[in-house]
C-alpha cells in the first residue's frame, strides 16, 4: 500500500518506468550474451519510447528494425547505423531507400520479389546492400498462436527450398551481398527446449544452405519469455540459461556472428501501467472496479487474453474481494482481468497493472478518441517511493 499523493503528480492512466530495473537487466544480458561471443539487437517493436531506447543504446546494444520508423527513431536515439537490422514482409520502397541510405548493417530479406526489389533501389544508388534470408523453420514455439511467426502458416520469411533459389539469384544479383540467414519463431517463449529446437534447426539448414561455411551472419531472433505470473521473484529473465541452451547446440562465436534481436525480455518487467479507479459497481453476477486505462492503453488482454498482475497500489483496506477490472472502453472485451482478488477498492483508488514494459505503451492507440498514455520514470521506484 502506498501514498495517494505520489500517484497525483501525473494524470492517469500512464507508464511508469524503472529505469534502474532496465539497467540490471540490460547488464546480465549482455554479460551472459557476451560469455558466449553472442551479439544482441533490442527489438525496438517491443518498446520504442526514446528515453528507454537511449538507455539501450548506451550500453552497446544494436537495434531490430520492422519498419522505416523504426530506423529513424533507432537512429535518433543513438542506435549506430552499422548496429540496425531491418525485418519485415512488407517493406515499402520508400523504407527500403531510407534504409539503405542511411547504411544500416543488414536487410532481413522475407521474399524473393523483396530480395529484387532491394536489388534494383541499391543498383539506382550504386550501392552493395547486406542482406540476410530470414528462413521460415516450421517450429511451433509452443506460445499464443498470435505470436507464433516460425510455422509453415505464417507469413515470415522463406522456405529452405526458395532460400536456395534465392541464393542462386544473389549470384547474379550485382547489388546484394548474401551475409547469412535470420530466424525468428515466435515470442513469449518460456521453454527452452523450443529454442534448443530452434538451434538445431538453424545448423542444419545453414549446412544446408552453406555447405563451405561462407556466411558471417546468423541470427536467431528473439523470443525469450518473462515471467507474467511473479514478476516480482523474476524480475530478470534467465539469460544464463537462454544463451547456454542455444551455446550447447551452436557453440560460441567463431568464424561467423551469432546475433539476437530480444525484445520483451529486456524491457518487459521494467513497465507498469498506472490508473485510476473510476468507478466500482456491483451487478447481481459481477464486481466491477472500472478503471481509466483501456484496451487502447494496453490491448495485451483484450487481444491475446494476456494474464498481467494487478495489484491495488492505495487501498489501506483488510478485506479482499474479487474483481472484474474493466476499461471505460466501448467494447466488451475491453477487461484487463477476472476474478482479480484485491483488498476492498474504492473509486479514487490507484491500480498497477505489472509487466507492461513491453507491447503496452507501443500498441496504444486513440481508439474512442482517448488520449494516448504519458509516461514516467524512476530509477528506483521503491527507495523513491518511501522518501514521498
Ligand atoms: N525479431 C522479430 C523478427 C520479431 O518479429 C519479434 C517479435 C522480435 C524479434 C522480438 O521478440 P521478443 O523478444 O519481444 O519476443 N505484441 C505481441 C508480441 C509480438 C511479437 C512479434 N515479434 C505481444 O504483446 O505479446
Amino acid at each position: 500500500m502506498r501514498n495517494l499523493l505520489i500517484f497525483n503528480a501525473m494524470q492517469t492512466p500512464y507508464y511508469l518506468y524503472d529505469t534502474g530495473l532496465l539497467r540490471q537487466t540490460l547488464e546480465v544480458a549482455k554479460l551472459e550474451a557476451q560469455l558466449n561471443g553472442y551479439k544482441i539487437h533490442y527489438a525496438l517493436k517491443a518498446n520504442s519510447n526514446p528515453t528507454l531506447l537511449k538507455i539501450i543504446a548506451e550500453f552497446g546494444f544494436g537495434a531490430d528494425c520492422v519498419s522505416g520508423n523504426e530506423v529513424k527513431i533507432a537512429l535518433e536515439n543513438g542506435f549506430a547505423p552499422n548496429k540496425i537490422v531491418f525485418a519485415g514482409v512488407g517493406k515499402t520502397d520508400e523504407e527500403i531507400d531510407f534504409a539503405i541510405s542511411n547504411n544500416i548493417f543488414c536487410l532481413h530479406c522475407e521474399s524473393i520479389q523483396e530480395l529484387e526489389v532491394i536489388n534494383g533501389i541499391a543498383s539506382e544508388k550504386s550501392k552493395k546492400v547486406a542482406i540476410a534470408l530470414r528462413i521460415n523453420p516450421n517450429i511451433n514455439a509452443q506460445t499464443h498462436k498470435n505470436i507464433t511467426t516460425g510455422t509453415n502458416q505464417n507469413k515470415f520469411g522463406l522456405t529452405v527450398n526458395e532460400a536456395k533459389y534465392a541464393m542462386q539469384l544473389t549470384s547474379i544479383l550485382k547489388n546484394i551481398n548474401l551475409i547469412g540467414l535470420h530466424f525468428h519463431i515466435g515470442s513469449q517463449i518460456t521453454q527452452m527446449n523450443v529454442f534448443r529446437d530452434l538451434a538445431i534447426k538453424a545448423k542444419e539448414v545453414e549446412k544446408e544452405l552453406d555447405p563451405y561455411g561462407k556466411f558471417a551472419y546468423i541470427n536467431l531472433g528473439g523470443g525469450l519469455g518473462i515471467d507474467y505470473e511473479n514478476p516480482s521473484e523474476n524480475s530478470i529473465p534467465d539469460f544464463k540459461n537462454y544463451f547456454a541452451t542455444i551455446s550447447s547446440i551452436i557453440g560460441k562465436t567463431q568464424s561467423k556472428d551469432i546475433h539476437f534481436e530480444l525484445g520483451r525480455s529486456l524491457v518487459g518487467q521494467c513497465g507498469k501501467l498506472i490508473t485510476k479507479v473510476i468507478y466500482t459497481k456491483q451487478t447481481d453476477t459481477k464486481n466491477f472496479v472500472i478503471v481509466d486505462a483501456g484496451m487502447n492503453t494496453l490491448l495485451r488482454p483484450a487481444l491475446y487474453g494476456a494474464h498481467h498482475k494487478i495489484e491495488n497500489a492505495t487501498s489501506k483496506e483488510k478485506l479482499r474481494e474479487s474483481y472484474s477490472i474493466v476499461g471505460p472502453i466501448c467494447e466488451t472485451t475491453d477487461c484487463f482481468d477476472d476474478n482479480v482478488n484485491l483488498p476492498t477498492t474504492k473509486r479514487g483508488d490507484i491500480i498497477e497493472i505489472l509487466s507492461c514494459g513491453a507491447y503496452g505503451e507501443v500498441m496504444s492507440s486513440r481508439y474512442n478518441m482517448r488520449d494516448l498514455p504519458g509516461c514516467s520514470f524512476l530509477e528506483n521506484p521503491e527507495t523513491e517511493i518511501a522518501m514521498s
